[in-house]
């Protein structure tokens, strides 16, 4: 993947109309027609993929898809393929989002998301991210073990399609029960890309992107990408707000 920072919005479970999703795709995209640093791109839910596809259409703002199945079609009742996402224009796919390990995605499905995904040409952000922080740093155990057990018989010649997102799980949504920092993630980044270069030629590993998300807005955005060096941003809430989210790709523009 290039060196941009990617500053990727997940909308979750909004907006519910196709109304509201094509006034806030289209003002995200107004704003992010001069980016040259960033790569943005927006995750809706995927019933509106195909329309915002075609009325929205821009090649500064890719759509991505916030999850996907393994298989490409069959009796899979609820499903969505990758075949679909592809067909309704989703570049991206968000695999192993705290929130769809929560409502059932085990280790091994992320896995073979993960390699389905590859095949169909996706690029893939893997969301891995401790429950709860202990001080003894127990908790990074945790981070290595689903990077492990996500990256299996991942080809290294495919990396340039993959950046790891961490979330700590406990510093997500409007229950957050704390914040990370700046420190706290280039300090598991580090671990991250150590756990990535033991899975893979060092070389190749570094390469690939470490986003941060968990409660990042406009006040936090840029401590992220200076002080913790995070190679972009998952956005969840500030991302359905055209100002806010149109401020996190302004940041990102203007750091080096
Ligand atoms: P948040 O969500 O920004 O609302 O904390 C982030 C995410 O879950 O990706």
């Amino acid at each position: 993947m290039a060196t941009k920072k990617i500053i990727a919005g997940n909308w979750k479970m909004n907006p519910v109309s196709t109304k509201e999703a094509l006034a806030l795709y289209s003002g995200i995209k107004k704003n992010s027609a001069r980016l040259k640093q960033t790569t943005a791109v927006v995750f809706p839910p995927a019933v509106f993929l195909a329309t915002l596809r075609d009325k929205g259409v821009s090649i500064k703002l890719d759509l991505g898809a916030q999850n996907v199945f393994y298989e490409e079609i069959g009796a899979f009742t609820g499903q969505i393929s990758p075949l679909m996402l592809k067909n309704v224009g989703a570049k991206w796919v968000i695999i192993g989002h705290s929130e769809a390990r929560a409502s059932g995605d085990t280790d091994l499905e992320i896995n073979v998301k993960i390699l389905s995904a590859l095949k169909n040409g996706f690029k893939i952000i893997l969301c891995i991210g401790e429950k709860t922080r202990d001080a003894q740093g127990k908790y990074l155990a945790v981070l290595q073990e689903q990077l492990e057990k996500a990256l299996v018989n991942f080809p290294a010649k495919k990396l340039g399609q993959l950046a790891i997102a961490y979330e700590p799980v406990w510093a997500i949504g409007k229950d957050a029960t704390g914040v990370e920092t700046p420190d706290g993630f280039l300090h598991n980044s580090i671990v991250i890309k150590k756990t990535l270069s033991q899975i893979f030629d060092p070389k190749k590993a570094k390469t690939v992107p470490i986003l941060y998300g968990g409660s990042v807005g406009v006040k936090n955005a840029e401590s992220f990408l200076v002080a913790g060096h995070a190679d972009g941003l998952l956005v969840g809430r500030e991302s359905l707000d055209i100002a806010s989210f149109s401020e996190i790709l302004k940041i990102a523009e203007k750091v080096k």
